[in-house]
Formats: structure tokens, C-alpha cells, sequence
């Protein structure tokens, strides 16, 4: 497709509907502050699902995004240890100290929606676990620094890409982050690697996410038969971070900053 024609089909979002990403980003920054004291050895994770369902309907009057879409069967998805992504809580799937547990939140508010997760430890975590889960959270702020007009999407992936592979771990690539307003996942496409200078142009006003799936050993990936959880061919462990982006006119903001982060909330 033509470049000028593929830029063309990023929204940019209006004042007014900036306002709405930013209310619907604190309510998924608001979730998994909440979440984190319930994440310890012997939870369920579809406990963790009930509780952020529950917290989503009642207290925030929202809607979880991933409920029900294309058939997902709950409200956040739970990925352990070697699950890449779209992992689905489970009453069989009981948390034990030492694993790492990715929770992915998605609430809709007054028709955006906000989209994050974070992997957090469980109990005491192996040095593995630490280093990896540390340098996704890296590789997402390295992504975050590079967004300003006039930067490229290229520059996203390139940033995240080489922190991974610095550190001898490898980037997913069949999932990416991608364009949210209104519309859940939208253009643009935002890979995890690749070239500086080449993709879209960000302009200010138009929202994304970043949202890197970093593997302790091979990039490749495996699809279960249930048709959502993704796991890592060689079945060692992954981690993965994400926020929902805003390209302001001096930089960034990041929509779904929580009071753990230890990144600007705007540059
Ligand atoms: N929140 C996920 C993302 O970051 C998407 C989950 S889709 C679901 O894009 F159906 F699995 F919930
Ligand atoms: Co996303
Ligand atoms: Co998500």
C-alpha cells in the first residue's frame, strides 16, 4: 500500500476525545494498582478475573473490553510463566511463589477504551524472572522515549529490539501493539522491531499502544488448541508490559501511567 494512503488511515483524536482516552486509561492504571495486593501464592487466577470484573462493573461503571470479544470467555486475560499472551483465568490455575503472572486489563469507558498490563512477581522470584520481567519494562520505556511527531514507528521497534537482544533475550513477533480509540485494536500496527527512520510518522493526537512480548530463549511462538493462549515454542519463560500512548506536540503521554511506574507520565 501506498505510505502517504497508510498514514492517512492513523486517527488523530480530537481534544474531546483525548479527554475520554485519558479517563479510560486511568480507570485500566486504577485496576492493576488494585489488583497487585491480591496477587500472591494460592490465588486462582479466575479469582483475579472476578476481582477486576467486579471492580471494572461496580466501582468504575465500566465494561471489560475483552469480555466476550471474538469469543474471549473472560474479563482480563492472565499469562504465567511461559505464557506469551491472552492467557484465560482458570479456577485450575493456581498461582505458586516464584512464578510471574502478566495481567491485561482493557476497560471501556463512554465508548474508549484503555488498554494496559503489567507482569508482576509471585512470592519470592527466581533471578531469571527478575531480570526478564525488568528489561520488558525497559524495553516498553525505551519504546515510550522514542514517541514524538516526527519520530517513525520504525524507532518504536528498534528501541525495544535492541534492549531485548542486548540482554540475549528475543522479541515476539506475531503480536503487536496497535491503534485504540473507539475501536479496541486499530490501525496503525506498532511491531516490537525493527528499522529506525522507516513506518508511519506519529503525529500528534494520535493514540497507541506498546505493548512488547519478551522471551528468556527463542522468539517463536505456539498457538494452544483453544485458540487463545499463546505460549513460547520452547516453553521457557516470557514477560510483557503495556501502556496506552498519546503523541502530544512536545512528545509523549502515557494515558495509563500508575503510580509504580517509573517513567514520566509526559515528555
Ligand atoms: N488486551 C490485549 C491487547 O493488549 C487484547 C486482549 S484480546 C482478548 O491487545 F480477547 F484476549 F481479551
Ligand atoms: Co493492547
Ligand atoms: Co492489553
Amino acid at each position: 500500500m501506498n505510505t502517504l494512503l497508510k498514514n492517512s488511515t492513523i486517527e488523530i483524536k480530537s481534544p474531546e476525545e483525548v479527554e475520554k482516552m485519558r479517563v479510560a486509561g486511568a480507570l485500566a492504571a486504577e485496576q492493576l494498582e488494585m489488583i497487585e495486593e491480591f496477587i500472591v501464592p494460592g490465588v486462582s487466577t479466575a479469582e483475579l478475573d472476578r476481582i477486576c470484573h467486579e471492580f471494572t462493573v461496580k466501582q468504575q461503571h465500566a465494561t471489560p473490553a475483552p469480555l466476550n470479544y471474538n469469543g474471549f470467555p473472560k474479563s482480563i486475560c492472565t499469562s504465567v510463566n511461559h505464557v506469551v499472551c491472552h492467557g484465560i483465568p482458570s479456577e485450575d490455575k493456581i498461582l505458586k511463589s516464584g512464578d510471574i503472572i502478566n495481567i491485561d486489563v482493557t476497560p471501556l469507558k463512554d465508548g474508549f477504551h484503555g488498554d494496559s498490563s503489567k507482569t508482576f512477581l509471585v512470592g519470592k522470584p527466581t533471578v531469571l524472572a527478575e531480570r526478564l520481567v525488568s528489561v520488558c519494562q525497559e524495553c516498553l520505556y525505551r519504546g515510550i522515549r522514542t514517541v514524538r511527531p516526527g519520530s517513525r514507528l520504525g524507532d518504536i521497534g528498534h528501541a525495544i529490539q535492541t534492549h531485548a537482544e542486548r540482554h540475549r533475550f528475543s522479541v515476539v513477533r506475531e503480536y503487536c501493539g496497535h491503534g485504540i480509540g473507539r475501536i479496541f485494536h486499530d490501525e496503525p500496527q506498532v511491531l516490537h522491531y525493527g528499522k529506525p527512520g522507516t513506518g508511519s510518522e506519529l503525529k500528534p493526537g494520535m493514540t497507541f499502544t506498546i505493548e512488547p512480548m519478551i522471551n528468556a530463549g527463542k522468539k517463536e511462538v505456539r498457538l494452544l488448541p483453544d485458540n487463545w493462549t499463546v505460549v513460547t515454542k520452547d516453553h521457557k519463560l516470557t514477560a510483557q508490559w503495556e501502556h496506552t500512548i498519546l503523541v502530544t506536540e512536545t512528545g509523549y503521554e502515557i494515558l495509563t501511567h500508575r503510580s509504580d511506574d517509573t517513567i514520566a507520565r509526559c515528555a
